[in-house]
């Protein structure tokens, strides 16, 4: 039985190794953490993520052919394939802060692999990373040793959260980038047939490795680009009285646009698309392509414009101060789905709020616990709050932050009726009833749209 190792058990590596599990009876797969709380709640029936359908995925397999464990040097030992999956954040010190990967975590691992491995091992970039970083990871491999072969591949993830396990289970490609070697070509053969026990060859794609680790960030670029794109628009449509949602379908439809990804929005977030984005700039510098630099940079000012142009609107509609009004923040996970808060849109709104002085109470099924931790300098001035409804009594304002579907069917007419008046609602989300919530009484704000107001 051949053994697989995941380096790294965060939102990536715990779901996609849960999933090689259960669809590779034939492997014996180990996930290995640093993090010992983390490895004990995989353990657990309590997962230190959340994903709907996860639970039952790892289940399936935990402890039969899917193992979690603190041993990294052990697993080390017993792989065959060594998947590398650990954070790669922006790097927040010294050259190319706030810009560049910082791979202090990356490189730690390929040492770790150096020092522990006995027998020859394929060594699979899952993380995100810079174009040419398996060179990098290449050269510390070999250095000083002769006598084990490593062949690294990049095999990067395109799931996204909230639909981790079904991404999985139905990718829309696997990419598999190898050198044009012999060892290079046999390696991503091996890799290929572990894909091939679910997904149809026709979707598991080999490329050199320097096209699979581009195309991953060009991958989250585009994406965020055309959220960037038609949140300009948004903005475009509040000054003249087009609809955003019309002309996101006009233009959708359009079989060379397509219409995924094109919903106007507060922003993006998502522990991915700024930091790839910067990283994609990052690189462009480093290259002297400046020009290509700045055009998708572009992407990430847009965003922060429209998170700040949203707060910018409940004030100014809000008779220009929020000081001393409860407003209530609904949802603070960056999508629906999930309980992550990385880069939320929440945050920065939260936070323009609270140094505007209003009383900012936060709600949302899932990002509590992430919430507070997000928030915490911000002290007295940020209050929690589990309950939709309780969040809202006495506010002044709703701002939806997420499209969570439980806020689509929550009795607005209750909400108004225990909330201070005039109440308003602004939807960065537009994904609440408009018309109905104008008809109860308040007065609605939506991303792009023209605003229905009673005042
Ligand atoms: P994460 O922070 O949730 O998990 C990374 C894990 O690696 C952590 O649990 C950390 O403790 C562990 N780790 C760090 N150094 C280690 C070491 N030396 N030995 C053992 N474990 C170590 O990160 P994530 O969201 O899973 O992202 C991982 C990579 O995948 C990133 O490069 C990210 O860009 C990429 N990615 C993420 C997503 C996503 O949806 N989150 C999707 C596609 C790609
Ligand atoms: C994104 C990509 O979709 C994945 O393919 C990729 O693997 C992943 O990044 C990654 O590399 O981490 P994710 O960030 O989990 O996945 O979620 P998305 O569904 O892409 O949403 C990102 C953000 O954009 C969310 O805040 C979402 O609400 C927002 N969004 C999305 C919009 O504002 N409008 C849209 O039309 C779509």
């Amino acid at each position: 039985m051949k053994t697989i190792l995941c380096i790294g058990a965060g939102y990536v590596g715990g779901p996609t190794m849960a999933m090689i599990a259960r669809k590779c009876p034939d492997y014996r797969v180990i996930v290995v953490d640093i993090d010992a709380a983390r490895i004990k709640a995989w353990q657990s029936d309590r997962l230190p993520i959340y994903e709907p359908g996860l639970q039952e995925l790892v289940q399936l397999s935990l402890n039969k052919n899917l193992f979690f464990s603190t041993d990294v040097a052990q697993g080390i030992r017993e792989a065959d394939i060594i998947f590398v999956s650990v954070n790669t954040p922006t790097k927040t010190f010294g050259q190319g802060a706030g810009r560049a990967a910082d791979l202090q975590y990356w490189e730690k691992t390929a040492r770790e692999i150096k020092a522990n491995s006995t027998s020859d091992k394929i060594v699979v970039e899952k993380s995100t990373l810079p174009v040419r970083t398996a060179e990098a990871m290449e050269r510390i491999l070999h250095s000083g040793n002769k006598t084990v072969h490593f062949e690294v591949l990049s095999n990067p993830e395109f799931l996204a959260e909230g639909t981790a396990v079904k991404d999985l289970e139905n990718p829309d490609r696997v990419l598999i980038g190898g050198h044009a070697t012999e060892t290079g070509r046999r390696a991503q053969s091996a890799l290929a047939d572990v894909y091939a026990n679910w997904v149809p060859r026709a979707r598991i794609l080999t490329t050199s490795v320097w096209s699979s680790e581009l195309s991953k960030l060009a991958a989250n670029a585009f994406l965020a680009q055309r959220i960037s794109s038609i949140n300009s628009l948004s903005a475009l449509c509040e000054r003249t009285e087009a609809d955003v949602t019309e002309v996101a379908r006009a233009i959708g439809m359009d079989a060379r646009i397509g219409s995924r990804f094109l919903n106007a929005s507060v922003g993006f977030g998502g522990s991915c698309f700024k930091k790839d984005i910067l990283n994609l700039v990052y690189l462009c510098q480093h290259y002297g392509l400046s020009e290509v630099a700045d055009y998708w940079e572009q992407v990430v000012t847009m965003n922060e414009y429209q998170e700040d142009r949203f707060v910018r609107k409940m004030i100014s509609a809000m008779f220009n101060t929020v000081a001393g009004k409860r407003i209530a923040v609904f949802g603070f996970a960056f999508k629906a789905d999930t309980g992550d808060t990385r880069e939320s849109p929440a945050i920065r709104v939260s936070r323009f709020l609270a140094d505007e002085r209003a009383a900012v109470v936060v709600t949302d099924p899932e990002a509590l616990g992430n919430a507070r931790k997000d928030l915490v300098d911000l002290g007295e001035k940020i209050s929690f709050e589990p309950d939709p409804y309780k969040a809202a009594s006495g506010s002044h304002a709703l701002a939806v932050m997420t499209d969570w579907a439980e806020y689509k069917t929550l009795d607005y007419r209750k909400i108004y009726e225990n909330m201070e008046k005039p109440a308003f609602i602004f939807d960065g989300r537009n994904c609440l009833n408009h018309q109905e919530l104008y008809e109860i009484g308040f007065n609605v704000y939506p991303i792009g749209k023209v605003p229905l107001s009673h005042l």
